[in-house]
């Protein structure tokens, strides 16, 4: 029995870590198991510009603690505005590594994204040409779709559309969820696409959310699906299919803001993501595969190489404890809490 797990520095292929004093307060809980991360643009207001990328940048590496190591790899958030030369620019800086498509209402702070896909044609046929992949938030928005299947609407009807008539976009499907997504990646022949996994849609469905009391801190976007879609997303994750990496979409809330009667979307996994992995790969008898998903397939992607350090995970006898909540001058931020013990620590 393997109790011992050596891998690369892993790196987050998405991550939220928000402004001011959140930041300060969760870009630790990245910076002690990961080496990078791709850093999402929702902010209030968002980084749409490289400007305001290279400010964000800025402000990331002055909130990191002394004696980490940490490089943020910089988005853009996808206007119908967005200005093709500034984002060329930003890619030729070396400073941005994708550019992000939150459909207008889709989730969290994306007010500011598209609503008419045809107004950012001009975009993504210059991220085609210079190579700068898109991060799509695959959920269309729609009053009258089910949320349950905004994903599958979203590839039939925006992402498949776009991919047809944009040759040589590189896409990250992100956060998928759903069987249909699984199978969308892994029919695809252009070897331009991608798709990240979270950590918390490994383990949960629908009903971790909603059975025996609903549990705010699994609600999260785009929301847990049915049980054989999870099982879809393990199979994946898993595989060794190297078009699958790991995006922990980690999204601090306040508990407040959690907790409350319009609750905020988004599970916070950033301090026990790689321990809670080591725990899904272990049950599907798949640890040999958590370096390529951890480590591998996503610089592969990107372009960029392994990273040299290690991180090395344990198994203890008795079950790890994690912290509950990590303070914050906003308030409180919990943890995600699996629901089961733990027993891989990062040691
Ligand atoms: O659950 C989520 N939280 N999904 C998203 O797409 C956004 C994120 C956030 O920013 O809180
Ligand atoms: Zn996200």
């Amino acid at each position: 029995m393997t109790s011992q797990l050596t891998l690369p520095r892993p790196d987050d292929w998405h991550l939220h870590l928000r402004d001011g004093a959140m930041l300060q307060a969760v870009l630790p809980e990245s910076a002690r198991d990961f080496a990078r991360a791709i850093i999402m643009p929702n902010l209030v207001p968002p980084v749409v510009t490289s400007a305001d990328a290279a400010a964000y940048h800025a402000r990331i590496l002055a909130a990191l603690p002394e004696g980490m190591t940490f490089e943020p790899l910089m988005t853009l958030y996808l206007t119908e505005d967005t200005d093709p030369d500034d984002v060329a620019a930003a890619h030729a800086s070396g400073l941005v590594k994708a550019v992000k498509l939150y459909p207008a209402g889709a989730t969290t702070n994306s007010a500011s994204g598209v609503r008419n896909f045809d107004r950012i044609r001009p975009v993504l046929e210059r991220m085609a040409d210079i190579g700068l992949p898109l991060c799509t938030h695959g959920e269309v928005t729609e009053d009258h779709i089910d949320i349950f299947d905004r994903e599958a609407v979203f590839i039939d009807r925006v992402l498949d559309p776009i991919r047809k008539s944009t040759p040589g976009l590189r896409v990250v499907m992100e956060h998928i969820t759903t069987r249909n997504a699984v199978d969308y990646v892994r029919e695809d022949s252009s070897g331009q696409l991608g798709a990240t996994i979270t950590t918390h849609h490994l383990i949960l469905n629908r009903n971790h959310i909603l059975a025996g009391g609903i549990k705010p801190h699994y609600y999260c976007l785009p929301v847990a699906k049915r049980e054989e879609h999870r099982l879809a997303l393990r199979a994946a994750a898993t595989s060794g299919d190297p078009r699958y990496f790991l995006g922990t979409d980690s999204a601090p809330h306040t508990d407040p803001n959690k907790l409350s009667s319009c609750g905020c979307a988004g599970c916070f996994t950033a301090p026990n993501t790689m321990p809670l992995l080591a725990h899904v790969f272990e049950e599907e008898q798949a640890l040999d595969a958590l370096a390529g998903f951890a480590c591998e397939n996503g610089p592969a992607f990107y372009g960029l190489p392994v990273n040299r350090e290690t991180l090395t995970l344990t198994k203890q006898d008795s079950p790890v404890r994690f912290p509950e909540q990590i303070v914050t001058e906003d308030g409180p931020v919990t943890v995600f809490d699996p629901g089961f013990d733990i027993f891989w620590k990062v040691t």
